[in-house]
Protein backbone atom coordinates (compact mmCIF):
# COMPACT_ATOMS: atom_id res chain seq x y z
CA UNK A 1 0.00 0.00 0.00
CA UNK A 2 1.60 3.79 -1.05
CA UNK A 3 0.49 7.07 -0.77
CA UNK A 4 -1.70 7.69 -3.69
CA UNK A 5 -1.26 11.49 -3.78
CA UNK A 6 -0.17 14.95 -2.75
CA UNK A 7 3.22 15.75 -0.50
CA UNK A 8 3.69 12.32 0.57
CA UNK A 9 3.13 10.46 -2.77
CA UNK A 10 4.55 7.39 -3.84
CA UNK A 11 5.52 6.25 -0.09
CA UNK A 12 5.36 2.84 0.94
CA UNK A 13 3.40 1.92 3.92
CA UNK A 14 3.69 0.05 6.49
CA UNK A 15 2.92 -4.22 6.43
CA UNK A 16 -0.55 -4.37 7.58
CA UNK A 17 -1.21 -5.97 11.20
CA UNK A 18 -2.95 -9.21 11.39
CA UNK A 19 -7.06 -8.26 11.68
CA UNK A 20 -6.85 -5.16 10.56
CA UNK A 21 -8.76 -4.31 7.01
CA UNK A 22 -7.31 -1.85 5.23
CA UNK A 23 -8.98 -0.11 2.54
CA UNK A 24 -7.14 -0.63 -0.85
CA UNK A 25 -5.72 2.13 -3.12
CA UNK A 26 -8.39 1.36 -5.83
CA UNK A 27 -11.14 2.36 -2.99
CA UNK A 28 -8.62 5.17 -1.66
CA UNK A 29 -8.48 6.35 -5.17
CA UNK A 30 -12.00 6.45 -5.83
CA UNK A 31 -13.34 8.31 -2.31
CA UNK A 32 -10.90 10.55 -2.83
CA UNK A 33 -11.67 10.91 -6.81
CA UNK A 34 -15.52 11.73 -5.53
CA UNK A 35 -14.82 14.31 -2.43
CA UNK A 36 -12.09 16.13 -4.86
CA UNK A 37 -8.15 15.44 -5.29
CA UNK A 38 -6.96 18.29 -3.21
CA UNK A 39 -7.82 20.20 -0.34
CA UNK A 40 -6.92 23.63 1.30
CA UNK A 41 -6.72 23.25 5.21
CA UNK A 42 -8.98 21.95 7.79
CA UNK A 43 -9.26 18.89 10.55
CA UNK A 44 -9.84 15.37 9.22
CA UNK A 45 -11.36 12.59 11.73
CA UNK A 46 -10.59 8.89 11.22
CA UNK A 47 -12.57 6.46 13.01
CA UNK A 48 -11.54 2.95 13.13
CA UNK A 49 -8.03 4.38 11.40
CA UNK A 50 -6.40 0.53 10.69
CA UNK A 51 -3.52 1.82 9.45
CA UNK A 52 -4.11 5.26 9.15
CA UNK A 53 -3.78 5.10 5.46
CA UNK A 54 -6.96 7.02 4.44
CA UNK A 55 -6.42 10.11 6.82
CA UNK A 56 -2.23 9.93 5.82
CA UNK A 57 -4.10 10.44 2.31
CA UNK A 58 -5.89 13.71 3.62
CA UNK A 59 -3.39 15.16 5.08
CA UNK A 60 -0.74 14.45 1.80
CA UNK A 61 -3.77 16.16 -0.43
CA UNK A 62 -3.83 19.48 1.75
CA UNK A 63 -5.68 18.48 5.00
CA UNK A 64 -3.96 20.35 8.06
CA UNK A 65 -4.76 18.06 10.54
CA UNK A 66 -5.82 14.57 11.48
CA UNK A 67 -6.99 12.72 14.47
CA UNK A 68 -6.92 8.85 14.53
CA UNK A 69 -9.05 6.93 16.57
CA UNK A 70 -8.21 3.40 16.95
CA UNK A 71 -8.42 0.98 19.60
CA UNK A 72 -6.06 -2.28 19.14
CA UNK A 73 -2.20 -1.51 20.11
CA UNK A 74 -0.88 -2.68 17.00
CA UNK A 75 -2.88 -1.00 14.65
CA UNK A 76 -1.94 2.12 16.07
CA UNK A 77 2.29 1.41 16.30
CA UNK A 78 1.37 1.09 12.43
CA UNK A 79 -0.02 4.51 12.46
CA UNK A 80 2.51 5.84 14.26
CA UNK A 81 5.12 3.96 12.33
CA UNK A 82 2.97 5.48 8.42
CA UNK A 83 2.70 9.04 9.90
CA UNK A 84 6.74 8.65 10.54
CA UNK A 85 7.40 7.74 7.08
CA UNK A 86 5.53 10.48 5.20
CA UNK A 87 6.95 12.87 7.75
CA UNK A 88 3.62 13.68 9.23
CA UNK A 89 3.68 12.86 12.63
CA UNK A 90 3.74 17.06 13.61
CA UNK A 91 0.09 17.15 12.30
CA UNK A 92 -1.51 14.17 13.38
CA UNK A 93 -3.07 13.22 16.83
CA UNK A 94 -3.26 9.29 18.17
CA UNK A 95 -6.74 9.07 20.64
CA UNK A 96 -6.18 5.35 21.99
CA UNK A 97 -10.41 4.84 22.60
CA UNK A 98 -13.47 3.91 21.38
CA UNK A 99 -15.08 5.96 18.17
CA UNK A 100 -18.18 6.47 19.76
CA UNK A 101 -17.07 7.74 23.00
CA UNK A 102 -14.26 9.44 21.29
CA UNK A 103 -17.20 11.40 19.14
CA UNK A 104 -18.78 13.03 22.45
CA UNK A 105 -15.45 13.97 24.10
CA UNK A 106 -14.66 15.75 21.10
CA UNK A 107 -18.00 17.08 21.22
CA UNK A 108 -17.91 18.60 24.25
CA UNK A 109 -14.13 19.92 23.85
CA UNK A 110 -16.02 22.01 20.99
CA UNK A 111 -14.04 20.47 18.07
CA UNK A 112 -15.10 20.28 14.28
CA UNK A 113 -13.95 18.51 11.44
CA UNK A 114 -14.55 19.20 8.14
CA UNK A 115 -14.27 15.27 7.10
CA UNK A 116 -15.22 12.47 9.24
CA UNK A 117 -13.60 9.43 7.87
CA UNK A 118 -15.96 5.90 9.08
CA UNK A 119 -14.13 2.29 8.00
CA UNK A 120 -15.20 0.19 10.84
CA UNK A 121 -14.56 -3.56 11.25
CA UNK A 122 -17.70 -5.08 8.78
CA UNK A 123 -18.76 -6.69 12.02
CA UNK A 124 -19.97 -3.63 14.08
CA UNK A 125 -23.14 -3.79 15.05
CA UNK A 126 -25.63 -1.90 12.78
CA UNK A 127 -26.63 0.54 16.06
CA UNK A 128 -23.21 1.37 16.21
CA UNK A 129 -22.75 2.43 12.85
CA UNK A 130 -25.95 4.26 13.17
CA UNK A 131 -24.42 5.62 16.12
CA UNK A 132 -21.53 7.24 14.81
CA UNK A 133 -23.83 8.90 12.11
CA UNK A 134 -26.09 9.96 14.25
CA UNK A 135 -23.33 12.00 16.00
CA UNK A 136 -21.00 12.90 12.76
CA UNK A 137 -23.12 15.96 12.02
CA UNK A 138 -22.40 17.35 15.39
CA UNK A 139 -18.62 17.25 14.33
CA UNK A 140 -18.97 18.75 11.25
CA UNK A 141 -18.63 22.31 10.14
CA UNK A 142 -20.71 23.61 7.62
CA UNK A 143 -20.26 21.84 4.35
CA UNK A 144 -18.88 18.84 6.13
CA UNK A 145 -18.83 15.54 4.74
CA UNK A 146 -18.82 11.88 6.39
CA UNK A 147 -17.42 8.88 4.09
CA UNK A 148 -18.62 5.49 5.62
CA UNK A 149 -17.00 2.64 4.28
CA UNK A 150 -19.10 -1.10 4.55
CA UNK A 151 -18.54 -4.41 3.79
CA UNK A 152 -22.77 -3.96 3.13
CA UNK A 153 -23.17 -3.82 -0.62
CA UNK A 154 -27.03 -3.99 -0.07
CA UNK A 155 -29.52 -1.28 -0.10
CA UNK A 156 -29.78 -1.07 3.33
CA UNK A 157 -26.02 -0.14 3.55
CA UNK A 158 -26.82 3.67 3.72
CA UNK A 159 -28.37 3.16 7.20
CA UNK A 160 -31.92 4.56 5.96
CA UNK A 161 -29.95 8.16 5.20
CA UNK A 162 -29.34 9.69 1.46
CA UNK A 163 -25.51 10.09 1.19
CA UNK A 164 -24.07 9.26 -2.21
CA UNK A 165 -22.99 5.04 -2.18
CA UNK A 166 -20.67 3.21 -4.37
CA UNK A 167 -19.93 0.06 -4.74
CA UNK A 168 -16.50 -1.48 -4.98
CA UNK A 169 -17.10 -5.70 -5.15
CA UNK A 170 -17.74 -6.59 -1.33
CA UNK A 171 -17.44 -2.70 -0.43
CA UNK A 172 -19.39 0.08 -0.36
CA UNK A 173 -18.74 3.84 0.33
CA UNK A 174 -21.09 6.41 0.59
CA UNK A 175 -20.52 10.01 0.89
CA UNK A 176 -23.37 12.11 3.26
CA UNK A 177 -23.18 16.05 3.32
CA UNK A 178 -23.87 17.18 6.53
CA UNK A 179 -27.45 18.53 5.63
CA UNK A 180 -28.10 14.51 4.79
CA UNK A 181 -27.13 13.46 8.37
CA UNK A 182 -29.10 15.82 10.55
CA UNK A 183 -32.20 14.22 12.11
CA UNK A 184 -35.26 15.98 13.16
CA UNK A 185 -36.40 14.50 16.61
CA UNK A 186 -39.58 15.94 18.02
CA UNK A 187 -40.75 14.56 21.69
CA UNK A 188 -44.60 14.00 22.07
CA UNK A 189 -45.35 14.24 25.94
CA UNK A 190 -48.48 13.10 27.28
CA UNK A 191 -49.91 11.32 30.43
CA UNK A 192 -51.50 8.73 27.90
CA UNK A 193 -53.57 7.29 30.37
CA UNK A 194 -54.44 5.95 28.68
CA UNK A 195 -53.40 6.18 25.01
CA UNK A 196 -56.73 7.02 22.62
CA UNK A 197 -56.87 6.77 19.01
CA UNK A 198 -56.72 10.84 18.95
CA UNK A 199 -53.33 10.33 20.35
CA UNK A 200 -52.34 7.89 17.78
CA UNK A 201 -53.48 9.72 14.90
CA UNK A 202 -51.20 13.04 15.84
CA UNK A 203 -48.68 10.42 16.54
CA UNK A 204 -48.69 9.17 13.49
CA UNK A 205 -49.01 12.52 11.49
CA UNK A 206 -46.05 13.48 13.87
CA UNK A 207 -43.83 10.86 12.28
CA UNK A 208 -44.43 11.73 9.16
CA UNK A 209 -43.04 15.38 9.41
CA UNK A 210 -40.03 14.58 11.76
CA UNK A 211 -37.17 11.87 11.20
CA UNK A 212 -37.85 10.82 14.82
CA UNK A 213 -40.57 11.00 17.32
CA UNK A 214 -39.76 9.99 20.72
CA UNK A 215 -42.77 9.70 23.13
CA UNK A 216 -42.61 10.93 26.34
CA UNK A 217 -45.07 8.94 29.30
CA UNK A 218 -45.00 11.64 31.82
CA UNK A 219 -46.85 12.51 35.04
CA UNK A 220 -49.27 15.43 35.18
CA UNK A 221 -48.72 16.21 39.25
CA UNK A 222 -52.37 17.84 39.35
CA UNK A 223 -53.89 14.53 38.27
CA UNK A 224 -54.10 11.01 39.63
CA UNK A 225 -52.61 8.51 37.23
CA UNK A 226 -55.23 5.47 36.59
CA UNK A 227 -52.27 3.65 35.67
CA UNK A 228 -48.39 3.51 36.04
CA UNK A 229 -46.06 5.29 33.79
CA UNK A 230 -44.74 1.98 32.64
CA UNK A 231 -47.57 0.14 31.28
CA UNK A 232 -49.32 3.06 29.72
CA UNK A 233 -45.46 3.33 27.89
CA UNK A 234 -46.54 -0.50 27.22
CA UNK A 235 -49.95 0.01 25.59
CA UNK A 236 -48.17 3.21 23.51
CA UNK A 237 -45.36 0.54 22.32
CA UNK A 238 -48.07 -2.10 21.18
CA UNK A 239 -50.25 0.19 19.23
CA UNK A 240 -46.85 2.28 17.71
CA UNK A 241 -44.94 -1.01 16.79
CA UNK A 242 -45.26 -0.37 12.82
CA UNK A 243 -43.67 3.29 12.85
CA UNK A 244 -39.93 2.63 12.83
CA UNK A 245 -39.07 6.54 13.63
CA UNK A 246 -41.12 6.08 16.88
CA UNK A 247 -40.15 5.38 20.61
CA UNK A 248 -41.66 5.11 23.75
CA UNK A 249 -39.71 6.57 27.07
CA UNK A 250 -40.99 7.50 30.82
CA UNK A 251 -40.25 10.76 31.63
CA UNK A 252 -39.23 11.89 34.87
CA UNK A 253 -38.40 15.56 35.65
CA UNK A 254 -39.04 18.40 33.54
CA UNK A 255 -40.17 18.21 29.61
CA UNK A 256 -37.42 20.52 28.37
CA UNK A 257 -34.58 18.64 30.09
CA UNK A 258 -36.04 15.26 28.88
CA UNK A 259 -36.12 16.61 25.61
CA UNK A 260 -32.38 18.11 25.30
CA UNK A 261 -31.37 15.17 26.43
CA UNK A 262 -32.87 13.26 23.56
CA UNK A 263 -31.30 15.94 21.01
CA UNK A 264 -35.35 17.19 20.20
CA UNK A 265 -35.64 20.09 18.15
CA UNK A 266 -39.51 20.27 18.81
CA UNK A 267 -42.16 19.59 21.45
CA UNK A 268 -45.42 18.45 19.17
CA UNK A 269 -49.10 18.31 20.97
CA UNK A 270 -52.37 18.04 19.50
CA UNK A 271 -54.80 20.29 19.80
CA UNK A 272 -59.04 19.76 19.93
CA UNK A 273 -60.38 22.82 20.60
CA UNK A 274 -60.16 26.39 21.69
CA UNK A 275 -60.67 24.84 25.52
CA UNK A 276 -57.13 23.03 24.82
CA UNK A 277 -55.50 26.03 24.06
CA UNK A 278 -55.44 28.08 27.27
CA UNK A 279 -53.66 25.39 29.00
CA UNK A 280 -51.29 24.50 26.37
CA UNK A 281 -50.13 28.60 25.66
CA UNK A 282 -49.07 28.61 29.10
CA UNK A 283 -47.33 25.46 29.03
CA UNK A 284 -45.54 26.42 25.85
CA UNK A 285 -44.38 29.90 27.23
CA UNK A 286 -43.38 28.38 30.14
CA UNK A 287 -41.08 25.59 28.12
CA UNK A 288 -40.08 28.42 25.67
CA UNK A 289 -38.91 30.65 29.01
CA UNK A 290 -37.00 27.00 30.04
CA UNK A 291 -35.26 26.09 26.92
CA UNK A 292 -35.50 29.44 24.12
CA UNK A 293 -34.13 26.89 21.27
CA UNK A 294 -37.37 24.40 21.90
CA UNK A 295 -40.35 25.12 19.67
CA UNK A 296 -43.70 23.87 20.44
CA UNK A 297 -46.13 22.60 17.54
CA UNK A 298 -49.55 22.02 17.63
CA UNK A 299 -51.28 19.76 15.41
CA UNK A 300 -54.55 20.08 15.14
CA UNK A 301 -56.60 16.97 16.10
CA UNK A 302 -58.81 14.93 13.43
CA UNK A 303 -62.34 16.18 13.16
CA UNK A 304 -63.54 12.78 14.50
CA UNK A 305 -61.20 13.11 17.67
CA UNK A 306 -61.98 16.19 18.76
CA UNK A 307 -64.63 14.99 21.53
CA UNK A 308 -62.40 11.77 22.41
CA UNK A 309 -60.26 12.31 25.79
CA UNK A 310 -57.90 10.27 27.72
CA UNK A 311 -60.83 10.66 30.85
CA UNK A 312 -63.62 9.72 29.10
CA UNK A 313 -62.10 6.47 28.07
CA UNK A 314 -61.46 6.05 31.48
CA UNK A 315 -64.96 6.58 32.59
CA UNK A 316 -66.60 4.79 30.44
CA UNK A 317 -64.15 1.55 30.68
CA UNK A 318 -64.59 1.86 34.43
CA UNK A 319 -68.30 1.78 34.77
CA UNK A 320 -67.97 -1.10 32.13
CA UNK A 321 -68.95 0.77 29.16
CA UNK A 322 -67.54 -0.05 25.58
CA UNK A 323 -64.48 1.81 24.44
CA UNK A 324 -64.32 -0.02 21.13
CA UNK A 325 -63.81 2.93 18.46
CA UNK A 326 -62.14 4.95 20.77
CA UNK A 327 -59.09 3.49 21.38
CA UNK A 328 -56.75 0.79 19.15
CA UNK A 329 -58.49 -2.58 18.76
CA UNK A 330 -55.17 -4.27 20.13
CA UNK A 331 -55.06 -3.13 23.37
CA UNK A 332 -58.70 -2.98 23.86
CA UNK A 333 -58.93 -5.85 26.25
CA UNK A 334 -56.14 -4.67 28.17
CA UNK A 335 -57.75 -1.61 28.60
CA UNK A 336 -61.13 -2.56 29.61
CA UNK A 337 -59.76 -5.14 32.44
CA UNK A 338 -56.83 -2.47 33.57
CA UNK A 339 -59.34 0.62 34.24
CA UNK A 340 -62.43 -1.31 35.10
CA UNK A 341 -63.52 0.36 38.53
CA UNK A 342 -61.32 3.16 38.16
CA UNK A 343 -63.76 5.59 36.74
CA UNK A 344 -61.64 8.52 39.25
CA UNK A 345 -58.24 9.73 38.25
CA UNK A 346 -56.24 12.33 35.30
CA UNK A 347 -58.52 14.96 33.12
CA UNK A 348 -57.14 14.44 30.24
O1 LIG B 1 -51.49 14.53 28.67
P1 LIG B 1 -51.20 15.64 29.65
O2 LIG B 1 -51.63 15.26 31.04
O3 LIG B 1 -51.75 16.97 29.23
O4 LIG B 1 -49.59 15.77 29.71
C1 LIG B 1 -49.00 16.74 30.52
C2 LIG B 1 -47.47 16.62 30.47
C3 LIG B 1 -47.00 15.29 31.02
C4 LIG B 1 -47.02 16.78 29.05
C5 LIG B 1 -46.96 17.82 31.33
O5 LIG B 1 -47.47 17.70 32.62
C6 LIG B 1 -45.45 17.88 31.40
O6 LIG B 1 -44.81 18.37 30.49
N1 LIG B 1 -44.87 17.34 32.51
C7 LIG B 1 -43.44 17.32 32.71
C8 LIG B 1 -43.02 18.29 33.82
C9 LIG B 1 -42.78 19.67 33.24
O7 LIG B 1 -41.94 19.89 32.43
N2 LIG B 1 -43.61 20.63 33.70
C10 LIG B 1 -43.57 21.97 33.20
C11 LIG B 1 -44.41 22.06 31.94
S1 LIG B 1 -44.99 23.67 31.74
Amino acid sequence: MRVIAGTARGIRLAPVPRDVRPTSDRVRESVFNALGQFFDGGEVLDLYAGTGALGIEALSRGFERAVFVEKDGRAIATIRENLRRAGLEDRAEIIRADAGRTMESLMGRGRSFRLILVDPPYRIAASEAEGVLVRSPALLSPGGRVVFESGDVSESSSHGKRGDTRRYGGTSVTIYERSELIMRVAVCPGSFDPITNGHLDIIRRSASIFDHVVIAVGSNLSKNPGLPATERAGLIEKVTGDLDNVSVEVMGGLLVDFARKQGARAIVKGLRAVSDFESEFEQAQLNRTLYPELETVFIMSAAEHSFLSSSAVREIAGLGGEVRGLIPESILQTVREKYSGKSRGSEE
